[in-house]
């Protein structure tokens, strides 16, 4: 067969609620890739959920385990890699996506972003007395790394699939 795609690996980026993770099945059955979620392989591996893990050792704890998981992740081949949001907050990071695949943003804004995340119980950064406004700071603080990516989709108007079709359709796939 030939080798329709030239990257390795694609990791999806963007703020929580941005859809890597569903893009990212979707895309993944379309182009015969594993999708991974780094999130859900750290939780195994510790034992823990994220949430145990920012409360009982603190968030640089749990960006250290983030990116160790990143990186032995992305030492694999074959993977469209659904990355948690906060991923492109270090240098560190960017070294291992720039070098293991194709980064793609999915941007969407805030309002958007914030209807499908604020109910969520399971993301610790959001568990304050004003969840809106916290998103909005980290987002603004957040979308000059975000544009570092390789590719940037502009999801607010489109549905899952249309998502990974678009990209598809920029990489001639
Ligand atoms: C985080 C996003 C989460 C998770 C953790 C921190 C962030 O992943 O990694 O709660 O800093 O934006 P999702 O983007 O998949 O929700």
């Amino acid at each position: 067969m030939t080798e329709k795609l030239k990257y390795k690996n694609i990791f999806l980026i963007g703020f929580m609620g941005a859809g890597k993770t569903t893009v990212g099945q979707v895309l993944a059955e379309k182009i015969g890739y594993r999708c991974v979620d780094p999130d859900q392989v750290l939780e195994e591996k510790a034992g823990s959920t994220i949430s145990t893990i920012f409360s009982e050792y603190g968030e640089d704890y749990f960006r250290d385990l983030e990116s160790k998981t990143l990186e032995s992740i992305s030492a694999g081949s074959g993977q469209v890699i659904a990355t948690g949001g906060g991923v492109v907050i270090k240098d560190r990071n960017w070294d291992t996506m720039k070098e293991a695949g194709l980064t793609v943003y999915l941007k969407a804004p805030i309002e958007v972003l914030y209807e499908r995340i604020k109910d969520s119980t399971h993301r610790p950064l959001l568990q304050v007395e004003n969840p809106l406004e916290r998103a909005r700071e980290l987002l603004e603080n957040r979308e000059h790394l975000y544009q570092k990516a390789d590719l940037i989709i502009d999801s607010e108007k489109l549905s899952v699939t249309e998502v990974a079709d678009e990209l598809l359709k920029i990489l001639n796939y």
